[in-house]
């Protein structure tokens, strides 16, 4: 019995990245990665996988059963102190990876974030919100620091070396490349952009696509608080 669990966890996880490269080749021009997998995921796993429209109110994408996004991590916060997912078991996390170089879609994201924190008031105090950067080449501790102050007194920057950035991203099923555009001297990075809920055990409980309103995060993660506060965990 547990190996057919173990073996249709696998089968569940090929999926997953089949979808995330179906989406990466078959996305319409100027549709995200990240809004391409969302689709094709809603449309393979149906009823079991309910994605809110885009600024809904519902409480965020579930992740099938036998899918776990999240864990450990080894990187370093914005004052160029080792953090591992020790530092932060025991508080819900909403996480997001991007770079402090990022035109928009980053800080419209961060913002989202911030947002949401304040509209949780107190409850929001549980929340830990993070930026793990995926371009680990220009942000640095000092790059991060200033950065993440513009967003949330709390927000907490964290990079590393690039084999510790891939390896956290790699749990979190993160894709990011760097891109050259043809007419700009500076690369920028693409990179998928969900807004993950971690719960106290430093799994992923829920994730948010993008442009998913500050109202719609806030309501979802006090839902989460709350069936976290009366289940095991
Ligand atoms: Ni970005």
């Amino acid at each position: 019995m547990l190996k057919v669990i173990r073996y249709s966890s696998l089968a569940l996880l090929a999926v997953v990245a089949g979808l995330w490269a179906w989406a990466w080749v078959s996305r319409a021009p100027g549709e995200s990665v990240g809004e391409a997998f969302a689709q094709r995921l809603a449309g393979v796993f149906g009823q079991q996988l309910p994605v809110p429209a885009a600024g809904g109110g519902a409480g965020g994408m579930q992740l099938p059963p036998g899918i776990s996004l999240g864990g450990a991590f080894s990187l370093v916060n914005q004052d160029g102190v080792a953090v591992t997912e020790r530092d932060f078991a025991g508080r819900w996390m909403l996480v997001y990876f991007g770079f402090t170089y990022c035109p928009d879609v980053c800080p419209t994201e961060l913002g989202t974030i911030a947002a949401a924190l304040d509209t949780l008031g107190p409850a929001g105090e549980q929340v830990v919100p993070v930026l793990v950067s995926v371009d680990p080449q220009r942000d640095t501790p000092a790059q991060l620091k200033d950065y993440v102050s513009r967003f949330h007194p709390r927000l907490q920057g964290l990079t590393g070396t690039p084999e510790q950035v891939a390896e956290a991203a790699r749990r979190y099923r993160v894709y990011y490349a760097r891109a050259q555009r043809p007419d700009q001297s500076d690369y920028t990075m693409d990179h998928s952009s969900f807004i993950y809920l971690v719960g106290p055990d430093g799994r992923v409980r829920s994730m948010f696509r993008p442009d998913t309103s500050p109202d719609a995060i806030a309501a979802a993660v006090t839902g989460q608080l709350r069936s976290g506060s009366r289940g095991s965990s």
